[in-house]
């Protein structure tokens, strides 16, 4: 199973894309994580990247092409992907395409996360990040167990540098510009789902299931 995940900043990719990952057995790249491991670990990657990231704008087409298409060879990815945050201009879609027919893969679907401007803000706000395994929390939707701690890994949780109001209005405007029009270019190859990501975090999940195992029928 090969998919992709669409949608704004805070709509909830992540979120889904590690239950999806979870339920195929199949592997989760999400560049912003790759991102955001390497600012903390100020490797030239990072440094790279780091300015781009706390601006809320987007690191540059041929610094993420190259990233993603190293992940997508581990071994961990044979069995098949879910890309979260990845692609994310046109540009990036037509390389993961060209990269996918020399590999000769397909791609089974792409899910369009869709969430109204007003529950975004919430999201933001409320979001809390583990510093160590970048497990993601919600103060009110998916709190921890024990404040400020990840159940996963006991790390700190924070709130992303780039969740601060006005790097979210700059994100959420790039998202505009450049990500939105994805969805045209998947519509019209006819692999495109719209799920409704106002819903809760377990009846998204349920929505994209019923999609994706209907799509896996024979
Ligand atoms: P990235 O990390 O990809 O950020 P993003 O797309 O802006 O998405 P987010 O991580 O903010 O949100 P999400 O949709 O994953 O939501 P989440 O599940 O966390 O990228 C960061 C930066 O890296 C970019 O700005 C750019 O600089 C760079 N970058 C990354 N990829 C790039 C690329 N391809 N090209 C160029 N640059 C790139 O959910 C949000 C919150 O809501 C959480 O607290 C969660 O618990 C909660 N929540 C989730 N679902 C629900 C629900 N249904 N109900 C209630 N709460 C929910």
């Amino acid at each position: 199973m090969r998919i992709i995940l669409l949608g704004p900043p805070g709509a909830g990719k992540g979120t889904q894309a590690k239950k999806i990952a979870t339920e195929f057995e199949i592997c989760h790249v999400s560049t912003g994580e790759i991102f955001r491991k390497a600012v903390t670990e100020q490797t030239p990657l990072g440094k790279k990247a780091s300015d781009y990231l706390d601006k809320g704008l987007l690191v540059p087409d041929e610094i993420v092409e190259e990233i993603v298409e190293s992940r997508l060879d581990m071994s961990d990815c044979c069995k098949g992907w879910v890309l979260d945050g990845f692609p994310r201009t046109v540009n990036q879609a037509k390389s993961l395409e060209k990269y996918m027919r020399q590999k000769v893969l397909t791609l089974d679907k792409v899910v369009n996360i869709k969430v109204s401007f007003e529950y975004l803000i919430e999201r933001f706000t409320g979001r809390r990040s583990c510093e160590s395994c970048g497990a993601t929390f919600h103060i009110n939707y998916s709190p921890p167990k024990t404040s400020g701690i990840c159940d996963k890994c006991g790390g700190k949780l924070i709130i992303r540098k780039d969740d601060e109001i006005e790097t979210v209005k700059k994100r959420l405007e790039v998202y505009e510009s450049s990500t939105f029009p994805l969805i045209d270019h998947y519509d019209q190859k006819h692999l495109l789902i719209n799920v409704d990501g106002s819903k809760t975090i377990e009846e998204v999940f349920a929505d994209i299931m019923q999609y994706l195992k209907d799509e896996d029928k024979p």
